[in-house]
């Protein structure tokens, strides 16, 4: 169904899901879970922690860590991801599937991104995992870059499509496939021709600015992130596919809080907190693409339906509604900067209803 826009100052829409989240643990999960459950429904939550939650028990303990930081007058379901490691157990990876724990398996090259060091140095070590997930239809999802040290970080992604890629679907012709985080022409044309168990997620600051964002004047650390932004007409390929109505790209922010002192750093880490503004994020964009009636497709209906999910039933509305996002968010003695930090948003999330 088309993004109600009858009224040019009130967008109604199916509650979104964010399919693609980090919510840390401890202190930072308690400082970012609602700023994510305040407009998903649902959100895919990232296993990247340290150690990785690579089993049955850790993820379920670490759901019940997440569950009890929202705040109970929010609907919010977290579903679990596996990490996947060279010596995964696809006996216990098909146990979580079953129980309901595990919604899929997260693919990390090894040292691809934080926390991937545990992550897979050989995709063929994972096969008969990947046989168990092909058979009984559990999403892969994938951090798609190759690791080589010789390879140059803005090719990283179309390379990791002709050389891992395009034999893992051939390998495995039925797996469901996410692409995540997408940020090249190339990947949003290899999902767009793909058969229809390979989709991708798309955040919403690869929509909003390329490479050169980065380095304006100097060093920008809060714009950096993995996989790296682009050229222009990177961004603008991700733009169309977006905003295209394809059921294959749908809603998934990488919202990935660090510090600030952790982003401004001699060594920064990478990603980029935009939990609290994502949607209206991403408003922005189908709005400037003249696309307005396109964003429930990609927020709230593309996702579900590829991973054989429900759709919400509830209602949430976007106000046309000057907000002016906050510097800085505080988890404890520190701080974490938002995406979008001390700018105005011309949309704000109404109610849910
Ligand atoms: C993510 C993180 O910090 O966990 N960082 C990022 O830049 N996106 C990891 C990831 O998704 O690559
Ligand atoms: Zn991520």
């Amino acid at each position: 169904m088309a993004t109600s826009v009858g009224n040019n100052d009130i967008l109604k829409m199916r509650r979104p899901d964010d399919w693609h989240v980090h919510l840390r643990d401890g202190a930072m999960l308690e400082a970012v879970t609602n700023h994510t459950a305040r407009s998903f429904a649902r959100a895919i939550v990232m296993p990247n922690l340290t150690p990785p939650i690579a089993t049955v028990a850790a993820a379920e303990a670490y759901r019940s860590r997440i569950v009890k930081a929202v705040d109970p007058s929010l609907n919010f379901t977290p579903l679990m991801t596996c990490y996947l490691t060279d010596d995964i157990n696809a006996k216990e990876v098909e146990q979580g599937h079953a129980e309901g724990v595990f919604t899929a398996c997260k693919l990390y090259p090894a040292n691809a991104t934080t926390n991937s060091a545990h992550g897979v140095t050989d995709i063929k070590n994972i096969y008969a995992v990947l046989e168990a997930m092909q058979r009984i239809g559990m999403p892969l999802l994938v951090h798609g870059e190759v690791t080589d040290r010789e390879t140059d970080i803005f090719d990283r992604e179309a390379l990791f499509i002709e050389r891992i890629l395009e034999k893992l679907v051939a390998d495995f012709p039925a797996l469901k496939i996410v692409f995540e985080h997408i940020t090249t022409e190339e990947a949003a044309a290899f999902v767009q021709s793909a058969s229809e168990n390979i989709a991708a997620t798309i955040t919403p600051h690869h929509l909003e600015y390329n490479r050169n964002a980065i380095f304006a004047g100097g060093i920008r650390p809060h714009y950096y992130c993995l996989p790296v932004a682009k050229r222009e007409k990177h961004r603008l390929a991700l733009r169309k596919a977006a905003t295209s109505g394809t059921p294959k790209f749908f809603l998934g922010t990488d919202t990935a809080p660090h510090t600030v002192d952790a982003k401004e750093s001699a060594c920064g880490c990478a990603g980029v907190f935009n939990a609290p503004t994502a949607l209206e994020s991403y408003a922005k964009t189908f709005e400037e693409e003249g696309a307005l009636g396109m964003l429930e497709a990609f927020a709230s209906e593309n996702g579900p339906r590829f991973y054989g999910l429900p759709l919400n039933e509830e209602q949430i509305a976007l106000k046309r509604q000057t907000q002016t996002v906050p510097e800085f968010i505080e988890v404890g003695e520190a701080k974490i900067k938002p995406f979008h930090a001390g700018e105005e948003l011309a949309w704000t999330l109404a109610r849910n209803n």
